[in-house]
């Protein structure tokens, strides 16, 4: 009689204890130039069961002191927009597609650099390891470069939180970076922006409470 396999003691850890050393190994990051400059590694953060996770850029200038994601303005954007949407932060994952802040110096300020695709690539093996042991239900790129990593096909103004199948997980949108909304020209633009964006987080939220196995596609793009 073949000899039964127990399973590995690794598969049954639970998810908390794996993204914890994840982010231990991730903190150590060397696979591109990155962390030189970056304080540190922001690793993402939130319950490892949860339904819906967030996908940005890089951590900005707030977060790499603090080493936590979307703690800074647009964080406070984005968690005030989920507030408004009817989804409770602290449920949801946010991490981003590269983890070391990117910038150059301006007088004082530490500016945003936009990742080059060798960066991107280089952190892609985090974003794929949290998306491994989380399992969203419902995975969300917020703006183009996140989108380039988890949805590559879809296009952030035309398929804003249109619902796409995908390997990575049973429903893939995109919508827009909320710093997108803080760089609008106006507050005529920028409170418009920001109206669309909550549209968005609603559309998402019922997808992500839908009942499974019903087409969010059908559902969601009429
Ligand atoms: N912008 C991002 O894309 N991620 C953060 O964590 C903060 C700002």
């Amino acid at each position: 009689m073949p000899e039964r396999r127990r399973p590995s003691t690794k598969s049954r850890r639970p998810a908390r204890t794996l993204l914890t050393a994840v982010e231990r190994d991730a903190a150590a990051c060397r696979r591109c130039d990155l962390w030189k400059r970056g304080t540190q590694t922001v690793f993402g953060a939130g319950p490892p069961d949860a339904t819906i996770m967030f996908v940005g850029e890089q951590p900005g200038d707030a977060e790499d002191r603090e080493g936590e994601p979307f703690v800074g303005p647009a964080g406070h954007l984005l968690r005030e927009a989920l507030a408004e949407a009817g989804i409770d932060a602290d449920t949801v994952y946010l991490t981003n597609a590269v983890k070391h802040f990117k910038w150059r110096e301006r007088g004082k300020r530490r500016i945003h650099e936009r990742p080059n695709r060798v960066e991107v690539l280089a952190c892609r093996l985090w974003l794929d390891t949290e998306i491994a042991i989380v399992k969203p239900r419902v995975l969300v790129a917020l703006g183009a470069t996140a989108a380039s990593q988890i949805l590559p096909e879809a296009r952030v103004m035309r398929d804003r939180a249109k619902p796409f199948t995908s390997p990575l997980a049973e429903i893939v949108t995109v919508t827009v970076h909320p710093s997108s909304i803080l760089r609008a020209p106006d507050s005529q633009s920028r409170a418009e922006a920001r109206r669309q964006f909550v549209k968005d987080l609603r559309k998402i939220a019922r997808m992500a409470r839908q009942p499974r196995g019903r087409s969010a596609t059908a559902d969601e793009n009429g």
